[in-house]
């Protein structure tokens, strides 16, 4: 299958299989070409890397952290033997990863952040509040090469956390507004028998909370601070964006594409900073690189405004509606 004729969202659903979002605005922000090597940090379904390798004849190297996503794109793998390299992982380590692999530098790094199809349509994987499963939420659940990945289940948060602790994971991550109710109701409820399913905690939530004028499922927001928690997606992002701006090659890009506003804001102000746009010191910058780059500029912003999906595929592909890409450039000549 090529980019061109990649599913619809319906074909997609009825197949198993994930929709790339924002395929052609990422295609032309990361520009491939031929002899160079890319990072996909999330490989998911591997939309993204197909299409990439289609349009270059250039180098991939693919991580994802779920061991499923990894086994599926076997089958890729043994497409383009010499072009594509999947590494099981998170892309929070990609220096140590890639660096083990013998990698020391790249020509652009793509980074599509969040849960696949696979992961959400799945209910034994506990993303979702439509279909009941345990209560799980991992996006990798085995250790990678005697790392583990993550012990950490939503299960464990919402019956063993305090309850202020839990309502601030709630209203943070989540940004629901009664957080403190939602968490009251999930420690009475907990009382009586710990809350193991998808299923149980979705009426927990719907029993205390009214729908929202927007038609959103009222349990919307504590499952995503749930998975947020469990997965630190959020931690992730920063270290990932960290160590991409320093893998990457004069004239390299990295390209992000994100779903939620905490995690695009965390995205636009690592980039805003990097290309020396902002004044202010960073809080998502462990190593500094944002204050140590922000006078010289060795990045510059690609999109001062982030990108947003087209109406076409917003129609095909609803779950793309809030999706953001963003990309920075690192200044120079490339090889
Ligand atoms: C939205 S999907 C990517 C879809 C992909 N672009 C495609 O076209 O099929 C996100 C994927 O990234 C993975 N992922 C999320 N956070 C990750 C992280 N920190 N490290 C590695 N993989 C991650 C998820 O397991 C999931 O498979």
């Amino acid at each position: 299958m090529t980019s061109r004729d990649a599913p619809t969202h319906a074909e997609s659903k009825a197949i198993g299989t994930h929709v790339p979002v924002m395929l052609q605005e990422m295609l032309a922000t990361l520009g491939p070409r031929d002899g160079a090597m890319y990072l996909d940090g999330t490989f998911g379904g591997g939309g993204y890397t197909r299409a990439i390798l289609e349009r270059a004849q250039c180098r991939v190297w693919a991580i994802d952290r779920d061991e499923t996503a990894i086994a599926r794109g076997a089958v890729l793998a043994a497409q383009y033997p010499d072009r594509l390299q999947l590494l099981h992982g998170r892309f929070g380590d990609m220096l140590t990863l890639l660096t083990e692999a013998g990698v020391q530098a790249l020509d652009g790094i793509v980074l599509d952040i969040g849960v696949s199809s696979f992961q959400i349509d799945d209910p034994a994987r506990g993303f979702s509040f439509m279909t009941d499963g345990p209560l799980d939420m991992r996006m990798g659940r085995h250790g990678t090469d005697g790392r583990a990945d993550n012990e950490l289940t939503a299960a464990t948060l919402v019956n063993t956390l305090p309850e202020h602790e839990l309502a601030n994971i709630l209203f943070q991550l989540g940004e629901e507004r009664a957080s403190r109710r939602v968490a009251r109701a999930i420690v009475i409820a907990r009382a009586e028998a710990p809350i193991e399913t998808t299923g149980r905690l979705a009426s927990i939530i719907r029993a205390v909370l009214p729908p929202d004028k927007s038609g959103h499922h009222p349990a919307t927001r504590s499952f995503q601070a749930l998975r947020l928690r469990v997965n630190d997606e959020l931690g992730e992002i920063e270290r990932g964006l960290a160590q991409a701006a320093l893998l990457l090659n004069p004239g390299g890009r990295v390209v992000v594409i994100s779903f939620h506003s905490l995690e695009d804001r965390i995205v636009k102000r690592f980039m805003t900073e990097v290309s020396g746009r902002a004044p202010s010191p960073s809080r998502h910058d462990p190593r500094g690189l944002a204050r140590a780059n922000a006078g010289s500029s060795r990045f510059r912003l690609v999109t001062p405004k982030a990108l947003r999906p087209g109406a076409a595929e917003i129609a095909t592909n609803p779950r793309c509606r809030s999706a953001r890409l963003r990309a920075i450039e690192r200044v120079g000549i490339a090889a």
